[in-house]
């Protein structure tokens, strides 16, 4: 064990930088494709009924554990366990789940800055529709030099951050990308709104049709929840094990929440003014991203400035993410083998680079290559995202519930905290100890399921 572990310099750096490992791809990639397939408003309201009842209370639950123990996932779990293997292992499979996440959501990440490269270039400047830019997208993303080339360029950004620490590498990066995050965004969304037939998309967004409601869109929207706050592998702990104990615990995890959900409503009301505008169908899927809006942006004015800068925020959402996945193995591998963390980060990025080579590869060379039939990337994918996560989340639960206690984690919640209100505490016992592991546990059998 390090001697000396790094703290957070100050309540909001822990605060931005916990909201930016929540905020990336599943918040202005993936959400907004979400609300576009599965009815808009209505989706929104169930996705922000999930926050507010299993979202954060776990993210709570894991902050605590983190802080509590000041140690990275495995090293928690022993700690508060008084050792048993069991715990550990259940850390174990976090820092596990930490490096499939990372192998697949940078070669994504990679994409992202791939594409502020193409723009910058005017790769996009005659592409004019949806086919064209698909196609353009289709033979990037096969062309193994270009996918592998942003692939490493996305890990050597992130290894240079973490390289510099807590406070002086996620800290600093995430008081720089964050409000410069935010910024982007309010521009964009006043492109889109401001665009003429825009109202059209911002009446999708605001008026629910329920009818589009199933009991699959409810365990999306709860599966959603799950991925966007970072939760159920460690992240959130690790980065809650650098908070200092006298900082309110509750208000902080409060604001992360906040802010990951704020940053995904703003994703909609950033897209789908636009697609009305244009007169595209909402239900665009996952292809919206790289398939169809580069070619969007060449009509609307000033589109070309602005497809930079929509690619710059993405880029920036997905490293503030990568780094804390990094952040959760060079904690792991720094504290529980005494390795340093200069050394560990450069190990770590060779070897996540590597494990990531056949997720890149996947849409190119090894297109064909199955395994259960998926892709590698696909197969990644679905293992880590809807079978890890969602069991990780459930141990994080029931450990903070039932294993820990409560008699143990409230003088650890409250601490730090000048007031704090009995029935709020008692809705958060309840939530934890029975309401959020029986719907994460829902979630996760029908995605077994299928
Ligand atoms: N929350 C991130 C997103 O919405 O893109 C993804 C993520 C990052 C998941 C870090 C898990 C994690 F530990």
């Amino acid at each position: 064990m390090q001697a000396e572990r790094d703290q957070w310099g100050s309540k909001i750096g822990f605060i931005l930088a916990a909201a930016g490992s929540a905020i990336g791809l599943g918040n202005i990639w993936k959400f907004p494709y979400l609300v576009g397939e599965n009815g808009g408003a209505a989706f929104i309201i169930i996705y922000l009924i999930s926050i507010l009842i299993v979202g954060l209370p776990t993210v709570i639950a894991e902050v605590l554990i983190g802080r509590t123990a000041q140690s990275n996932p495995v090293g928690s779990f022993k700690k508060l366990s008084n050792n048993s293997i069991f715990w550990t292992a259940i850390g174990g499979m976090g820092v596990f789940a930490g490096f499939v996440i990372l192998s697949y959501y940078n070669v994504i990440a990679g994409w992202c800055a791939g594409y502020v490269v193409e723009s910058l270039k005017g790769t996009f400047s005659t592409i004019n529709n949806p086919a064209m830019a698909g196609e353009l997208f289709a033979g990037l993303s096969s062309n193994p030099a270009w996918t592998l080339g942003f692939h490493a360029l996305f890990m050597i950004m992130t290894v240079g951050i973490i390289y510099f620490g807590v406070s002086g590498g996620i800290e600093k990066a995430a008081k720089t990308l964050m409000p410069l995050l935010l910024l982007f965004m309010l521009a964009l969304v006043v492109r889109g709104i401001t665009l003429e037939g825009a109202k059209e998309g911002i009446i999708y967004l605001i008026k629910p049709d329920f009818s589009a409601i199933n009991e699959r869109t409810v365990l999306l929207a709860l599966g959603q929840a799950f991925f966007s706050l970072s939760l159920g592998m460690g992240a959130l702990l690790t980065y809650g094990s650098y908070m200092s104990k006298d900082d309110n615990l509750v208000n902080c995890s409060l604001n992360i929440v906040i802010l990951d959900t704020a940053i995904a409503l703003l994703a909609g009301f950033m897209f789908f003014p636009a697609l009305f505008a244009l007169g595209l169908q909402p239900d665009q899927g996952p292809s919206l991203i790289f398939n169809i809006l580069p070619a969007m942006f060449n009509s609307i004015p000033a589109g070309g400035f602005f497809r930079v800068i929509f690619f710059l925020l993405l880029s920036m959402a997905a490293l503030t993410s990568t780094i804390s996945l990094m952040e959760v193995i060079t904690a792991f591998f720094t504290e529980e083998f005494n390795l340093s963390r200069k050394k560990a980060t450069i190990i770590l990025g060779v070897f996540v680079f590597l494990l990531g080579v056949p997720s890149a590869l996947a849409f190119g060379p090894m297109q064909n290559v199955h395994i259960f039939g998926k892709t590698f990337f696909g197969v990644a994918d679905f293992f880590a995202s809807n079978i890890l996560l969602p069991l990780g989340g459930i141990f994080i639960l029931i450990f903070v519930g039932w294993r820990w206690g409560m008699k143990e984690a409230i003088p650890n919640l409250i601490q730090g905290s000048r007031k704090h209100s009995a029935i709020l505490l008692n809705i958060w016992k309840i939530l934890v100890k029975f309401i959020a592991p029986v719907l994460v546990l829902i979630v996760l059998l029908f995605k077994i399921l299928g």
